[in-house]
């Protein structure tokens, strides 16, 4: 520690060793006590507590002072350590045998009445948030922060030994491709001109990449204007990497390395490599491409089946380019009706038109509504597919190929936790590969890169790409998924200026806006670019997924809310019409209220 005049010893570190030598200490008061006129103080600080005691008989100063200090009170004592008799030892901490009668005691601070209660583990986000300063002196915040630094420090420890450089990139930037909505700032010097903050660093990296870096990192500010929600922020970090001359395995191979090294910072052991499965095969076992291993309960195609019986409704829908997936439900035929009803209904809330089931009752024999379109051999076919015995019932869903795969996703991991199949001890770590190149979207009628323009198609579908067949068009992507979320995703890159043009014009950019946007980076690619490779991880959600708390804003110092504001400082705030005047930007907003 750091020995100065306020304290040259920490409170939480003094054990029986200590006896005897006279040392100062400053802190917090958790807790003021009076025992029979004795007064107890709880002295804490960052390392934990610590028990000061004060008779009227052997420190009368001391027990003055202490009359008047009130919870929070920062305040520096000095005295001998001594031993606390043995039947008071308190085993709640590990201090608990030793104590000090302070020969001397100064009130550093005051403190007003807390907002709240610093222990109560009920109180609502927003106060704490509010006053976040305070809720950090709180241990399980604290602890997540001591966390959060000793993953960084062993991430950066196994980079740095791998001749990682860590460099960093600007936050007042272009624009980035990731997908997500821009945060602008307005520039004052370039009228009418805008910076947009990095959704991450995506472009930098590549040109260090072009500039022969070989090995870059850095724990990278993000930020993304996009809808909130627990493992979201606006403003994220982000452990970024990218390597010279690897492909795909070197990278994963990288990678599963440094995850090694971050888990087993949290006390967690796990061994590469992970398993590795394709995107299509992650969405038709899983219907998600972040698929949570941790149980079974996999989804089944009984789409052959379905087109040989009577059931028309559901044909058409396959005709017309739809699938059907099912999930069984072991011992699910006692479900009561308002059970299936009810799942059903959940279904719908996900944006199914429909659910259909098929009970396999105790005799063995099927039950269901949809028993009028299929004979018993399909029923007994549709029984054999999804693994059915008596007394399970099955569940299914026809629709387009993304809304069945979304929903049946959903309603598995429903089914995972509702029947508590989810076993929290496991550590499932995967890769899902071969992710295709585009998305189509409906919102904008047209497709869109999966990961970002970036990303290096698979060179075996080039013919695809010219041919304009985009849907079938594979990438050389990957993405790592921890107990059903996705860590962090990364890509080999396109090394070539005519394949990055390619995939611009397939994204619909005339070569203009191509060259608006991106032209530095085409342009950079044309004077010798290294076939390079990386990916990025979430920092947050890797250290809230190990700090075992749903939320990610448990482990950010100073989080905003879900609606994007922060509650302490009450962010973002007005701007003056003379601030917004200088960046020649005139606010509806604020003449409407003017
Ligand atoms: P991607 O967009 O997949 O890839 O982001 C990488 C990882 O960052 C985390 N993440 C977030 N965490 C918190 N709040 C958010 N709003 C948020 N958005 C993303 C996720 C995600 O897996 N440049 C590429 C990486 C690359 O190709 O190298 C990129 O940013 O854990
Ligand atoms: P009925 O309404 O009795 O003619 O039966 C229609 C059956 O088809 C119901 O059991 C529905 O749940 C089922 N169904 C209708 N549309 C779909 C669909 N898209 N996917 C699965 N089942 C469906």
């Amino acid at each position: 520690m750091i020995e100065t005049n306020y304290k040259d010893h920490e409170c939480g570190k003094l054990r029986l060793e200590d006896i005897d030598k006279t040392v100062t200490l400053s802190g917090w008061v958790a807790t003021v006590r009076d025992l029979g006129g004795i007064l107890f103080i709880e002295l804490r600080d960052r390392s934990g507590v610590f028990q000061l005691v004060a008779n009227p008989q052997i420190n009368p100063q001391v027990h003055e002072v202490f009359g008047k200090v009130r919870s929070e009170y920062v305040i520096k004592v000095s005295g001998k350590i001594t031993k606390r008799p043995p039947e008071t030892y308190n085993e709640k901490y590990p201090t608990g045998q030793v104590e000090m009668y302070p020969e001397s005691v100064e009130v550093l601070s005051e403190s007003k009445v807390l907002p709240f209660v610093l222990d109560d583990e009920n109180v609502s986000e927003d106060i704490r948030l509010k006053y976040r300063y305070l809720d950090l002196r709180r241990e399980t915040m604290l602890s997540k922060l001591v966390l959060r630094h000793d993953i960084v420090q062993a991430i950066r420890g196994y980079l740095n030994k791998l001749d990682f450089l860590e460099v960093e990139t600007p936050i007042l930037i272009k624009t980035t491709p990731e997908g997500a909505r821009d945060y602008l700032v307005p520039s004052r010097v370039q009228e009418g001109k805008f910076f947009a903050l990095p959704q991450s660093p995506q472009i930098f990296k590549q040109l260090l990449m072009v500039g022969g870096i070989e090995r870059y990192y850095q724990i990278a500010k993000c930020f993304r204007d996009e809808d909130l929600r627990a493992d979201r922020q606006p403003e994220f970090t982000q452990v970024d990497l990218e390597m010279s001359f690897v492909e795909q395995k070197d990278v994963i191979k990288v990678v599963e390395g440094l995850i090694v090294d971050a888990f087993k910072a949290a006390g967690v052991e796990v061994k590469p490599p992970f398993t590795q499965i394709t995107w299509q095969e992650a969405m038709d076992r899983f219907g998600s491409d972040k698929p949570d291993t941790r149980f079974g309960l996999e989804l089944f195609d009984i789409g052959d089946i379905i087109m040989q019986s009577e059931f028309q409704i559901v044909k058409n829908t396959l005709q017309q380019g739809g699938i059907v997936r099912g999930i069984r439900i072991p011992g699910g035929a006692k479900f009561s009706r308002k059970e299936i009803d009810d799942i059903t209904k959940i279904a719908v809330s996900f944006g199914a038109k429909a659910l259909a089931n098929i009970i396999y009752q105790e005799d063995g024999t099927p039950k269901s509504p949809v028993l009028k379109f299929v004979t018993d051999e399909q029923a007994k076919a549709i029984q054999e597919r999804a693994g059915a015995q008596a007394g399970d019932i099955i569940f299914f869903l026809a629709d387009r190929p993304k809304l069945v795969y979304d929903i049946m996703g959903r309603l598995r991991l429903h089914f995972g936790k509702m029947l508590n199949l989810i076993d929290e001890s496991k550590h499932a770590l995967l890769w899902v590969v071969d992710f295709p190149m585009f998305e189509w979207s409906d919102e904008e009628q047209r497709f869109m890169a999966m990961h970002h323009p970036f990303t290096s198609p698979n060179l075996e579908d080039m013919d695809k790409l010219k041919s304009g067949d985009l849907g079938n068009v594979k990438s050389i992507a990957y993405d790592i998924v921890y107990n059903g979320t996705e860590l962090g995703g990364g890509s080999v890159r396109i090394h070539s200026s005519e394949v990055q043009q390619e995939i611009f014009k397939a994204l619909g950019l005339t070569p203009e806006e191509a060259e608006e946007k991106f032209g530095f980076m085409v342009n950079a690619l044309q004077y010798g670019t290294p076939p390079h490779a990386g990916l990025a991880i979430g920092l947050d959600r890797l250290v809230a997924l190990l700090a075992r708390t749903d939320s990610i804003r448990d482990v950010i110092a100073f989080p905003k809310n879900a609606g994007a504001k922060c509650l302490m400082s009450g962010a973002p705030g007005e701007a003056s019409i003379q601030q917004l005047r200088e960046l020649h930007i005139k606010s509806t907003v604020q003449q409407q209220n003017k």
